[in-house]
C-alpha cells in the first residue's frame, strides 16, 4: 500500500515503532522533516501556549554521540524492573510472550544501529517540572506532557503518510543532562520529551498489532460497571 492509500483509521492503526526497517542509507530531506513538524504544530497545547521546540539532530558525529547515551541508558534500563525484559520473563501468556520478545529484538537492533539513522527529532516542552510535588503537581505534568506529546504522535503520523519510519524511544532521557550538554539544549529551561530516530522505511506494508479487547480496558459511568 502507497502511503497515500492510507485512509485515517489504516494511518492510526498501523503507525508502528520501526526499528529494523529503517533505511539506514538513503538521505532524508530536511525539508520533509520540516514538513511533517509543520504538521504537528497543529495538535493541540493546553491554553494554546504552543510552547514546544524540536530538535533535529542531522549531524554524524552528534548521532554517534547520542548513540552512546543510548546505549548506556539501555544497558541501565535493560536490568530495570517493569522493562520490556521483565515483562517478557513474567508473561504466561504465549502470544504477548512472542510480542513482547520481538519488541526486544527489535529495540536491541536499534540500540547498536542508533548512529546510523539519518534523523532524529527530540521534542521538547518549555519549563522543568520533574522536582515538582504537591496537590497541583497532577494537573501540571498532564498540562505540560499532553502539550508536546499529540504535536509528536502527530509528526510520526505525517512521517508514516510520507513513507518515512518513526519510533517514540526515551532511554536516552536517564541521561537528558548529558544530551542537552551535546546538543546545546538550555536544560533547566526546557525538558526533552523523547527521541525520534527518522528514516525512511523498507518495504511496504505494516499491520494493526496485538492489543487488548475494548471490553478489558473501558469502565461506563463507574470503575466497577462490567
Ligand atoms: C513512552 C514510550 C517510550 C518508549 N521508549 C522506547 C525506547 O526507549 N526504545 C525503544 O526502542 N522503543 C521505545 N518505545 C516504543 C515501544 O516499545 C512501542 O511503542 C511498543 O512496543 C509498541 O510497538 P508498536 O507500536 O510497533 O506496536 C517507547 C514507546 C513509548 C510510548
Amino acid at each position: 500500500m502507497s502511503a497515500t492509500d492510507l485512509n485515517p483509521d489504516k494511518l492510526l492503526t498501523t503507525t508502528r515503532a520501526v526499528r529494523k526497517r529503517l533505511n539506514l542509507k538513503k538521505p532524508v530531506p530536511i525539508a520533509v522533516v520540516h514538513e511533517c513538524i509543520e504538521i504537528a504544530l497543529q495538535a493541540p497545547t493546553g491554553g494554546n501556549t504552543q510552547s514546544w521546540q524540536f530538535m533535529i539532530v542531522t549531524d554524524a558525529s552528534l548521532r554517534t554521540q547520542l548513540a552512546d547515551l543510548y546505549r548506556t541508558a539501555w544497558d541501565k534500563y535493560r536490568g530495570a524492573p517493569g522493562s520490556i525484559y521483565d515483562l517478557a520473563t513474567k508473561e504466561n501468556e504465549p502470544q504477548r510472550k512472542q510480542q513482547h520478545q520481538r519488541v526486544i529484538s527489535s529495540a536491541e537492533h536499534l540500540v547498536e544501529h542508533l548512529q546510523e539513522v539519518p534523523v532524529h527529532i527530540i521534542p521538547c516542552m518549555k519549563g522543568r517540572n520533574d522536582q515538582m510535588t504537591g496537590s497541583y503537581a497532577n494537573a501540571i505534568h498532564s498540562a505540560s506532557y499532553g502539550s508536546i506529546i499529540p504535536a509528536t504522535w502527530s509528526y510520526m503520523l505525517a512521517a508514516r503518510s510520507r513513507g518515512l519510519g518513526t519510533a517514540w524511544t526515551t532511554a536516552h532521557l536517564i541521561y537528558e543532562q548529558a544530551a542537552a550538554e551535546l546538543l546545546g539544549i538550555p536544560y533547566d529551561q526546557y525538558t526533552q520529551v523523547a527521541l525520534i530516530p527518522t528514516a525512511w522505511y523498507t518495504g511496504k506494508l505494516f499491520h494493526a498489532s496485538l492489543r487488548r479487547n475494548v471490553a478489558d480496558v473501558v469502565h461506563e459511568n463507574n470503575w466497577h460497571s462490567t
